[in-house]
């Protein structure tokens, strides 16, 4: 079996150990990583300390190319990738063509929005005192960061944190998740390509019991994680001093009002609910629909669900294969069997097989459940009726978490109004909340996070502006 390298400082590395990786639809082996020694990843720390400067000297011209280059290899090696995806995740085929091919738009974006980063120029004139002054203001890099990145999207998440810093002229030290570290690592071999300086990136695929380390190096000023909620608090708590991203959880609505097209939502709901699995931070999980339509919009839901197919991920057919393991799997199904314990009813679905639950819809669950209060991480859509639109926004304002919603209305006021009062960071109308282009914001409210994603949000959060004041100009 092909061990793949890390990366470090540039350079395929390999250590004492290596990390075997599974696929979780039939356990057989989708490859192996080295993983790096504790000396191995002080190397890479050090060498991107020592990198920062020459970094962010880079000319805007050399980032573009290297961040466009990126975007090419992996349009042209984009089958290849999506198959190892798949493999190490268990996606289906279908969703992992769809996360190369939105990691191809990230790099792309990265290098458009590179040569847009060139600072601007303030007159100071407008005061007596500033006669003959100008401000220029450019965006610094505060140093190298460390992205730690989650499983359930392998590459595109990785290229989230990859492609802003390398646009800003950061190093970046990227600790992919355990269970799917391989896509990580080839994108480290393409960025192996491109001529960046040595130290300017590394791919470290250590277990996470051993990310304190990197975590708490001061060498890494900037902290950028993306995964569950206790781990990124823990590590806000850890590093107050740092400048720390979290991207966390959610546990989204999808807003069925009675003016909606009920087919399209139904349609929207069923596979977005279920896409991947239900693992995604913006996966519909709370479905609050008004009543008058409650009856109706329940009948087309649950027959979209049974509709989809479930099976292989390496069918280009399946919809829905398993979740990251069968200890997933489990909880899931642990969590539905609380919840129907407490009185839920469930209308179709709640039978697992190994790592793979079937695509569940859940009615009259108790509140306080885990399955509507907590993440559920898992292809289960709870039904909530509502007696009005005060009431569906209440209900999706009662959570502890703010990613995203979605409404379903054709009502321009009301979908202001979702716009205004719902307390998330992204409000899609007439879709799911599981709606993301890549060049927008993304993050959340509330405990699902601080800061932004999507280039030149990212771009600005790990730059701080500095001013350049010139004086005795003739302006
Ligand atoms: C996430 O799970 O937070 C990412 C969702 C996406 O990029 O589509």
């Amino acid at each position: 079996m092909d061990v793949r390298p890390f990366w470090l400082a540039g350079e395929p590395a390999t250590g004492e150990d290596e990390l075997t990786v599974t696929n979780p639809h039939d356990g057989r082996v989708a490859g192996a990583a080295a993983v790096p020694t504790s000396e191995q990843v002080e190397r890479a720390v050090a060498a991107a300390h020592a990198v920062r400067r020459q970094a962010a000297g880079l000319s805007l011209h050399a980032r573009a190319e290297a961040l466009a280059h990126v975007s090419r290899r992996l349009a042209e090696r984009a089958e290849e990738v999506a198959r190892l995806i798949s493999a190490e995740n268990g996606k289906p085929i279908l969703w992992a063509r769809g996360e190369v091919a939105r990691a191809v738009s990230t790099f792309r974006f990265a290098a458009e929005e590179t040569r847009r980063f060139g600072g601007t120029a303030q007159r100071l004139d407008t005061e007596p005192a500033a006669e003959g002054r100008l401000a220029y203001v450019s965006r610094q890099p505060y140093g190298p960061v460390l992205a730690v990145t989650p499983f359930n999207f392998p590459l595109n998440l990785v290229a989230h944190k990859v492609a802003p810093a390398i646009a800003v002229g950061a190093p970046v030290i990227v600790k992919p998740a355990p269970a799917t570290p391989l896509s990580a690592l080839l994108l480290g071999e393409i960025l192996a390509e491109t001529g960046l300086p040595a130290g300017m990136f590394s791919v470290l695929p250590v277990p996470n019991d051993r990310a304190g380390a990197l975590v708490d190096d001061p060498c890494l000023p900037v902290v950028s994680f993306t995964g569950s909620g206790p781990v990124g608090h823990a590590i806000r708590e850890r590093v107050p001093h740092k400048h720390v991203t979290l991207e966390l959880g959610g546990n989204a609505a999808a807003v069925v009002l009675a003016d909606a097209d009920l087919d399209h939502a139904a349609a929207r709901v069923a596979l977005f609910g279920n896409y991947q699995a239900g693992q995604s931070c913006i996966a519909v999980q709370r479905v609050i629909v008004e009543r008058p339509v409650l009856a109706e919009f329940t009948r087309l839901l649950v027959a979209a669900v049974e509709a989809l197919a479930v099976g292989d991920p390496a069918d280009d057919k399946t919809q829905v294969g398993p979740l990251v393991s069968e200890e997933a799997a489990r909880r899931v199904a642990d969590w539905v069997a609380e919840a129907v314990a407490a009185g839920a009813t469930v209308l179709t679905g709640g039978e697992r097989d190994g790592a793979t639950l079937a695509p569940t819809v859940l009615a009259d669950v108790p509140a306080g459940a885990k399955v509507l209060a907590e993440e559920v991480f898992g292809p289960v859509l709870v039904l909530q009726p509502a007696g009005s639109v005060d009431e569906a926004f209440a209900a999706v304002n009662d959570s502890r978490y703010g990613l995203q919603a979605g409404v379903f209305t054709k009502d321009v006021a009301t979908a202001f109004r979702a716009g205004k009062e719902l307390e998330v960071g992204g409000v899609i109308i007439g879709d799911v909340p599981s709606y993301r282009a890549d060049q927008m914001p993304y993050g959340g409210v509330k405990e699902s996070g601080t800061g932004r994603e999507g280039l030149r949000s990212a771009m600005e959060d790990y730059t701080y502006e500095k001013v350049m004041v010139l004086t005795g100009l003739t302006l």
